[in-house]
């Protein structure tokens, strides 16, 4: 059995601690609070690594008493930590093979923090010496992290998932593949499923439909001629069979009537090629096509920057599309919701 933590999207512990015990049959959870959760199972570790709705994952190695944030209180753990011979058993145990060097991390509610720097040396000291690893600050092969909620409760963690940092990797205003996963997931994927997204931009959400989960057709669209041009070389990549076309959500005329099944998607935000949206206008021009085109039974997930216009617009929307779930999130630090609805007549 191993322990581990994993840190997620603000807002979304319900659907979370249900992705997880969907995909990991023994876990069991030891604790779930907002943004983190830590969790036991016996499953190989390459199976928690490929999780893709956390942020992050760490095995925890060492949990300390409640502690409060400050300077003093995190030096009190450094210096702890330096004393305890068991941790060093356990941190050895919980290396990553063929990891060389090491580097060590403070976040303080997911910001990172310094503590006293002679404190710090030593205990990179004491574990170079130790587990026979270089000290690397920059590009270690490993990072070994001291994780300090402001509930009062810190843990040590060797951090498993590595991926690029995103603001390197990812396109202007294209979700995080995690957020993507769990709005996919949102919608009930089968593999039946006749599943598109009109505003797909650089296509997060459709790229993560066909990699994480079972589907019968996808489709992305947006009516930039140049998003749709980038969109087709970044899905051949993907070696998924993805239908890429240019759709005006607003109109959907390439789409007959009840032909979808899931719709999961993230409209314009409120500006759009430089012009501001008349928004209500917008969204219920949209959900009428939306409506439209999806079978009965048929699924929305849909995330929403201006909650309010677009809560006030659903009401109209209520004798067709019956609202499942909502939850309140951030996008990049702005308030956003994501809205799931069934169309039941
Ligand atoms: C918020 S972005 C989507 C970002 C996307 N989820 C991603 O990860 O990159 C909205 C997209 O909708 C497109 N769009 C705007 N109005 C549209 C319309 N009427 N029909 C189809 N696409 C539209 C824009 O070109 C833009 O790519």
């Amino acid at each position: 059995m191993h322990i581990y933590f994993s840190t997620f999207i603000t807002g979304l512990s319900d659907i979370i601690e249900k992705e997880l015990k969907e995909k990991i049959e023994d876990v069991s959870i030891k604790l779930i609070q907002d943004t983190f959760i830590i969790y036991e199972t016996s499953v190989p570790k390459d199976r928690i690594t490929s999780l893709r709705f956390f942020n992050n994952t760490f095995v925890l190695v060492k949990t300390f008493k409640t502690i409060d944030t400050s300077t003093k209180a995190i030096n009190k753990i450094i210096k702890e930590t330096i004393n305890d011979q068991e941790f060093f058993h356990h941190l050895n145990k919980n290396i990553p093979k063929k990891k060389n060097s090491f580097r060590i991390v403070i976040s303080v509610d997911n910001q990172m923090v310094s503590p006293d720097k002679n404190v710090l040396y030593k205990l990179e000291n004491k574990i170079s010496e130790k587990l026979n690893m270089q000290i690397h600050r920059s590009l270690p092969d490993v990072e070994l992290w001291y994780f300090i909620r402001r509930e009062g409760n810190a843990y040590f963690g060797v951090r498993l998932t590595t991926h690029t940092e995103y603001t390197k990797i990812l396109n202007k205003g294209e979700l995080h593949p995690e957020l993507a996963n769990i709005l996919c997931y949102l919608s009930e994927p089968s593999k039946t499923d006749i599943f598109l997204d009109p505003f797909a931009g650089s296509g997060a959400i459709p790229i993560e439909r066909a990699i994480a989960f079972p589907y019968n057709k996808i489709i992305a669209g947006d009516y930039s001629i140049h998003v749709i041009k980038t969109l087709k070389i970044k899905t051949n990549k993907v070696k998924k069979i993805i239908e890429v076309k240019k759709v005006d959500a607003l109109t959907m005329s390439n789409f007959k009537d009840k032909t979808i099944n899931k719709i999961v998607t993230d409209p314009p935000w409120g500006i759009n090629i430089g012009k501001e949206l008349d928004l209500e206008y917008f969204y219920r021009t949209m959900l009428q096509e939306f409506y439209r085109i999806l079978k009965i039974n048929g699924i929305i997930v849909i995330l929403i920057g201006k909650k309010d216009i677009f809560e006030n617009v659903l009401l109209e929307f209520s004798n067709q599309l019956q609202l499942k779930q909502q939850y309140n999130i951030l996008v990049s630090g702005k308030k956003a919701g994501i809205y799931k609805l069934r169309k039941y007549i």
